[in-house]
């Protein structure tokens, strides 16, 4: 799949951060979750899949999952799998840290609301 690359932050201390280790971000016009969960950083689209609930006013649970906070619907930060069963996919998003900043891999917009 091919992935676009955008510098997103300089620095994780940059993000308003929920006390539940989520936070909202804009990249590149679209609305993105990142949730930090054992040291790492995990993007996904922000709106629940199921209706449209935002995901950052939920909280990630012990084995990372984010939790929807109006449905409890659970979905796996590392692959979107919607653990708790019922049928759902949350698109999520490599981040990586560079030299220069911190990235998401997002899939060309032309392609977005397919993906
Ligand atoms: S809106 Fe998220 S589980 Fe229903």
């Amino acid at each position: 799949m091919t992935v676009e690359w955008h510098k997103f932050m300089m620095h994780p201390n940059e993000l308003n951060w929920t006390d539940q280790h989520l936070a909202a971000v804009e990249v590149d016009g679209r609305k993105l979750g990142i949730a930090r969960w054992q040291d790492q950083l995990y993007g996904f689209q922000q709106k629940c899949p199921h209706a449209s609930a935002d995901m950052v006013s939920g909280y990630v649970d012990a084995m990372g999952n984010v939790v929807c906070p109006l449905h409890r619907y659970k979905f796996c930060l590392k692959n979107g799998r919607n653990v708790s069963g019922e049928g759902y996919y949350l698109r999520t998003y490599a981040i990586e840290e560079r030299e220069d900043g911190w990235y998401i891999g997002l899939p060309p917009k032309s392609m977005f609301k397919w993906i």
